[in-house]
């Protein structure tokens, strides 16, 4: 099994090719070589590549323990794992990526990289763009479905989270160049719309003479609407008979229903289309009501299939180790949220073909998703196991809490209103901003687009910041504080940046032709291997679904720098290395969603780093 030959010049990097994946990618094909030629039986044994301790190196193979015990008596050569390290990093390939070698504990392979190679390969991703070393991940096509909100109710703080995760999610697979189908799973079609529809029609009967004689809503408060229409609702027999009523009239078709809810939606749609646009997020509605007509034919395929039963009048799914079946028709034969989401993950993989699923709503609903996806694998819909595609994913937050560690609310104990947050954000921005005189320097629309730029950057990033399945506290004077990790610090890091690279007179793109980099000092070598980083990084946030890792990236970049800057004041490096963080904290911007910014940035500041996140 073991052979100490030593493989020679068989580096998969030659000199002047193109930089192909992460680094991790790169030195994993170097250790894959090594294990061929080491243990050449184990043939399904993948490297096991990560990040190290920076203190033993800069990339480590954890590969030596798991091998030994897979291969310990079985008549190997080998002693214990820390000769099986030391094999795979005597047969690892000459590579120039490489400077050192050495071997720690039980048979870690710890890897120091080149300087060389680093500066090289930064250089390339200064003049090539940071695209081509986007991540190259398994899928084509994706559905995150985001948002979500219900019509004729307000979206409050926890649509806030879905939203603001949701669009980051997309744009990080939309950066590794997976096709994004980013949904608006609107409830268009439940109970509370009903209840709306309902007192909707009855106005329309009782007093359309007194109020709606134009028949026009557009001068409705919808959410007073539906408080009105829900005390009703729970209050009057008569009218809670009607709203079930109108639920079959709406679902059947019938004309007057079918206009009442479809006003109460435009409404709706007018209102969070709002927050969206402030937000700069895209996002297409396919919402409940739109997979109603697909319904009865996905449930008569799991009919067949074998999956639905009946019990208690209703028609379910029993799920192993769950306490409650999957209602998927209820009692009185109407439709449901199961109903719905099981039609859409069909709709999604047959008609849409989507090889991955990703649903973004608050941790509350991981039941229902867990249901959902043991339903579609026992239908053979996704393959079993979570590894290979398609693929579902339910990706749960926390709650939003109020500075007294309670669910956040207001005063009056009325869920937190997004718009209302957005507001406060951004007037407290331009306030601070006023304060610092730029009221005299700017004209009233730059200020206003610093305002938003800042506001809104610091509310996503407070929120993206922290793993997202913890609860986070809500709090304005630490989202806007400029020291600490918040956008304004990550935003003045790369406005400094600008600024340093304008007035050094120097053109960025002459740089690109000129001279080869050289990386010195330790904090110029620490901050071009961190630069090096981004597309791996990019890579596990995707893979495990979690913004936090790519904002931690982001601010560990802004910290690198400020050292390398005050530490290595005479680098010839500076302007390179100074443009290519710009350019990482400044982000990606094929979609032109926050180009009103763009004059802003060019000027000093911006919300670029906020792109990405
Ligand atoms: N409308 C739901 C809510 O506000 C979220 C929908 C999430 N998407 C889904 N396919 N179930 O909680």
């Amino acid at each position: 099994l073991f052979s100490a030959t030593r493989v020679q010049a068989v580096s998969t990097m030659a000199a002047d090719e193109e930089v192909v994946g992460t680094v991790k990618d790169q030195l994993a094909k170097l250790f894959e070589e090594s294990l061929r030629v080491t243990v050449p039986d184990q043939t399904d044994t993948d490297p096991l590549i990560a990040a190290c301790n920076p203190r033993f190196g800069d990339y480590q193979c954890n590969n030596a323990m798991s091998l030994w015990t897979k291969i310990k008596g079985t008549g190997s050569a080998f002693t214990g794992p820390q000769p099986v390290g030391q094999a795979i990093m005597t047969n690892l390939p000459r590579s120039e990526m490489i400077e050192s070698c050495s071997i720690a504990g039980p048979g870690f392979v710890n890897v120091k990289l080149s300087r060389q190679w680093i500066a090289k390969s930064i250089q390339k991703m200064l003049i090539k763009g940071i695209e081509t070393w986007s991540p190259k991940l398994r899928v084509k096509r994706a559905v995150v479905d985001f948002s979500s909100p219900n019509i004729a109710k307000e979206m409050h703080v926890g649509h806030l989270r879905s939203t603001i995760i949701g669009d980051t999610l997309a744009r990080m697979l939309e950066f590794s160049n997976v096709e994004v189908l980013r949904r608006n799973h609107v409830g268009d079609w439940g109970t509370q719309v009903s209840i709306s529809v309902c007192l909707r029609v009855c106005m329309h009967i009782y007093v359309s003479v007194y109020l709606f004689v134009s028949s026009d809503l557009a001068c409705i408060n919808i959410i007073a609407f539906y408080k009105a229409s829900k005390q009703r609702f729970d209050s009057d027999p008569g009218f809670k008979e009607r709203a079930q009523q109108a639920v079959v009239s709406l679902q059947g078709g019938k004309e007057k229903y079918r206009k009442a809810w479809s006003q109460i939606c435009e409404i709706s749609r007018k209102g969070y289309e709002k927050v969206y646009q402030r937000l700069g997020i895209v996002l297409e509605e396919k919402g409940e009501s739109f997979y109603n007509p697909y319904i009865p034919g996905v449930l008569e395929e799991l009919g067949k299939k074998g999956l639905i039963e009946e019990s208690e009048g209703a028609r379910v799914i029993f799920i192993e180790g769950k306490k409650y079946p999957f209602i998927v028709v209820k009692s009185d034969g109407g439709f449901n949220y199961a109903s719905t989401d099981l039609t859409a993950l069909w709709y999604r993989l047959n008609e849409e073909k989507a090889e991955w699923m990703i649903y973004v709503t608050d941790v509350g609903q991981r039941e229902h998703f867990e249901m959902l996806f043991t339903a579609a694998k026992r239908a053979g819909w996704l393959p079993p196991g979570d590894n290979s595609y398609p693929k579902a994913n339910h990706v749960g937050f926390g709650l939003v809490l109020g500075e007294d560690g309670k669910r956040f609310r207001t005063r009056s104990t009325e869920v937190v209103k997004l718009v209302d947050l957005l507001d406060e954000a951004k007037s407290r921005c331009k306030a601070a901003l006023v304060e610092r005189g730029k009221a005299e320097e700017w004209t009233e629309e730059e200020l206003e687009q610093t305002a938003e730029a800042v506001g809104y950057g610091a509310v996503k990033y407070a929120d993206l910041k922290n793993n997202r399945l913890t609860n986070y506290t809500f709090n304005f004077d630490q989202m806007l504080n400029d020291q600490g990790n918040t956008a304004v610090y990550l935003l003045y890091a790369h406005a400094r940046i600008c600024s340093i690279i304008r007035k050094s007179g120097k053109d960025v793109e002459e740089l690109k032709k000129t001279g080869a980099l050289v990386l010195e000092h330790p904090n110029e070598r620490a901050l071009g291997l961190h630069l090096l980083q981004f597309a791996e990084i990019v890579e596990e946030a995707c893979t495990n679904l979690l913004p936090n890792v790519l904002c931690e990236y982001l601010y560990n970049l802004s910290g690198h720098f400020t050292t390398f800057y005050t530490n290595c004041q005479t680098s010839p490096n500076r302007w390179c290395c100074q443009s290519l963080v710009a350019f990482v904290l400044w982000g990606q911007r094929r979609r032109q969603a926050d180009s009103c910014c763009v004059k802003r940035l060019q000027r000093s500041c911006g919300n670029a780093s906020i792109y990405l996140v």
